[in-house]
């Protein structure tokens, strides 16, 4: 072969990997106590291969980063200004102009506006039913009379529970009765105006609440006997969950529809199978796979999957279950939790340029009587200000006495307080500040990074109280009662799916 020839190859092989567009995607939620500085977050995503990036929101604070990123962006218009999109197409227009047209005209590279989030999910009672399409119209409209129509499309992230196979195989794949006119109209819509629809995928809550929900049908590794399908074979949930919906599609005429996978992960924490290590796999798995490029046995071109999520949420309603702080790829300050292989000879790689506040953490003193009348309170109350999921039993600290656990409660309010001055002194006599570091084994305590972004606007959340749900806020949007619900439903259509056609 002469160099040149070669040299052509070569060109046309970087082109095809090129166009095939095989750069990672993720979630960007903002539940957080503290949120890493945008700029950092964003170099975090370039230096791991992230393309396309999907926020909950529209407010500033990262599209203000993802300027000139060459990130493609999916924004999002929270449930509660649904009923405003659907009754008002001047609404719409304006928030158009505001939160894309504005964008886009600063160099953020928006390509998608999610309209709601999971806004059909059984357990909201129909709050939404009567205002997602008019939304989703009016959205779209908005985006066509902007002169965005091509380049910008509305879509509809969906819980998995829109649709279920009564035949426990997703060839019996359909949407779920009390909706289904309603998915006609919609998926009709989309597909005369170009738009995807977006379905969330859950393999470990479908795990968390059916304990016979085979685990390694979780995992893209085999460990599992294959779903057989007519002539199609299934080795992991997302394959199966994702042709369930294209089988829905396909009865209703419109097989060809583009799908993208909103929401796809598995947690590192607070639950006993919620740990780094299967996280990794999880992880390992579907990095290979977005990388091979492929689809699944009935659609052969490979979705765009939406990592959830990037980095860890501290402030997340765990209403839901405890894991859901734990959802990031990354620990809250971008460090890294696993390695993973990206591919192309790169490994996953931590944020770059955080600060930590000073190496110290609030422990319990070593004189403190745990048998005293306040001391459990103590910790109770350190607990209803910050995270302290890491000592649900089978989590990374589930193993510690109760001292153990008071150290922990102590530091996670110290450094959740930014090492305030009083926010270990609060817990006297019980407490006291320490140089060394309490870390052992898998159970980690953690050190505050400097920050000014704060990402929920109620500053510390009250944990075990949330109902999982937007709250009005306008920071509460992202899924968590989504997840409730995928539990319940998604379990029962998954374990319908997976486990009677595993069994069979
Ligand atoms: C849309 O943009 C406006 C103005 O920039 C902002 O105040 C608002 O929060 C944005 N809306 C959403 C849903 O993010
Ligand atoms: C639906 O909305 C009503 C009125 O805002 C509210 O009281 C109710 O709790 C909501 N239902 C659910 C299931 O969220
Ligand atoms: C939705 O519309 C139906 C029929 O117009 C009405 O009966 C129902 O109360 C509406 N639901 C909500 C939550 O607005
Ligand atoms: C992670 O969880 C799995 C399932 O519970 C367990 O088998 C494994 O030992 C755990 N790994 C670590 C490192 O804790
Ligand atoms: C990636 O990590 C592996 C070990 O996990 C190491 O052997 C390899 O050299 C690393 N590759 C790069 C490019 O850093
Ligand atoms: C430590 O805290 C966890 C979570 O609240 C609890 O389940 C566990 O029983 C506690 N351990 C002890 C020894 O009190």
């Amino acid at each position: 072969m002469t160099p040149r020839c070669t040299l052509a190859i070569f060109f046309l092989l970087v082109f095809i990997r090129h166009i095939d567009g095989s750069g990672f995607c993720c979630n960007l939620g903002t539940q957080t106590t503290h949120l890493l500085d945008p700029s950092i977050t964003v170099q975090l995503m370039k230096d791991n291969g992230f393309e396309k990036v999907k926020l909950f929101e529209s407010d500033g604070t990262y599209l203000e980063a993802l300027a000139g990123s060459k990130l493609q962006v999916m924004v999002g218009v929270p449930n509660y200004l649904l009923s405003t999109m659907a009754t008002k197409p001047e609404a719409a227009e304006e928030y158009v102009a505001n939160n894309v047209t504005h964008w886009r005209s600063k160099d953020v590279d928006i390509r998608y506006v999610a309209v709601g989030n999971e806004p059909l999910l059984k357990s909201y009672g129909g709050n939404f039913t009567n205002y997602t399409f008019p939304a989703l119209q009016n959205i779209q409209g908005a985006l066509e009379k902007a002169g965005l129509g091509k380049t910008v499309k509305a879509t509809i992230p969906f819980n998995a529970d829109i649709f279920f196979s009564p035949t426990g195989s997703p060839s019996g794949g359909i949407f779920r009765p009390d909706i289904e006119d309603l998915m006609v109209s919609i998926v009709k819509y989309m597909s005369d105006h170009g738009c995807p629809i977006t379905v969330n995928i859950y393999p470990f809550i479908a795990l968390y609440y059916d304990p016979n929900f085979p685990i390694d049908y979780g995992f893209f590794d085999g460990g599992v006997a294959p779903l057989v399908d007519g002539k199609y074979t299934y080795t992991n949930a997302l394959d199966a969950n994702y042709d369930t919906l294209v089988v829905a599609l396909e009865k209703n005429g419109y097989g060809s529809l583009p799908i993208i996978i909103g929401e796809i992960g598995w947690p590192s924490d607070g639950n006993p199978n919620a740990n780094a290590s299967l996280a990794q796999r999880f992880y390992q798995g579907l990095v290979k796979r977005v990388r091979a490029d492929v689809g699944t046995p009935r659609r052969s071109t490979a979705p765009d999957i939406y990592m959830f999520s990037l980095i860890d949420e501290d402030a997340k309603s765990i209403a839901p279950g405890p894991f859901e702080p734990h959802w990031g790829i990354f620990n809250i300050d971008g460090s890294m939790k696993f390695t993973l292989d990206l591919g192309e000879g790169k490994n996953l790689t931590g944020a770059k340029g955080v600060k930590y506040l000073e190496k110290q953490w609030c422990v319990v003193s070593p004189d403190a009587n745990v048998n005293d009348e306040k001391f459990a309170a103590a910790i109770t109350e350190a607990c209803s200000h910050a995270d302290c999921t890491a000592l649900t039993p089978g989590s990374s600290c589930g193993s510690l006495d109760l001292k153990g656990n008071a150290s922990f409660a102590f530091n996670m309010y110290f450094q959740t307080n930014d090492q305030k001055s009083g926010s270990c002194e609060k817990f006297q006599p019980y407490s006291t500040i320490t140089k060394t570091d309490p870390s052992a084994g898998t159970c980690k305590y953690p050190i505050m990074f400097e920050t000014e972004y704060r990402g929920s606007e109620q500053g510390h959340v009250q944990h075990g109280q949330g109902s999982g749900s937007g709250s009005g806020s306008g920071s509460g949007s992202n899924s968590s009662a989504g997840k409730i619900n995928s539990g319940v439903l998604g379990a029962v259509m998954l374990a319908m799916i997976m486990v009677f056609g595993y069994l069979n």
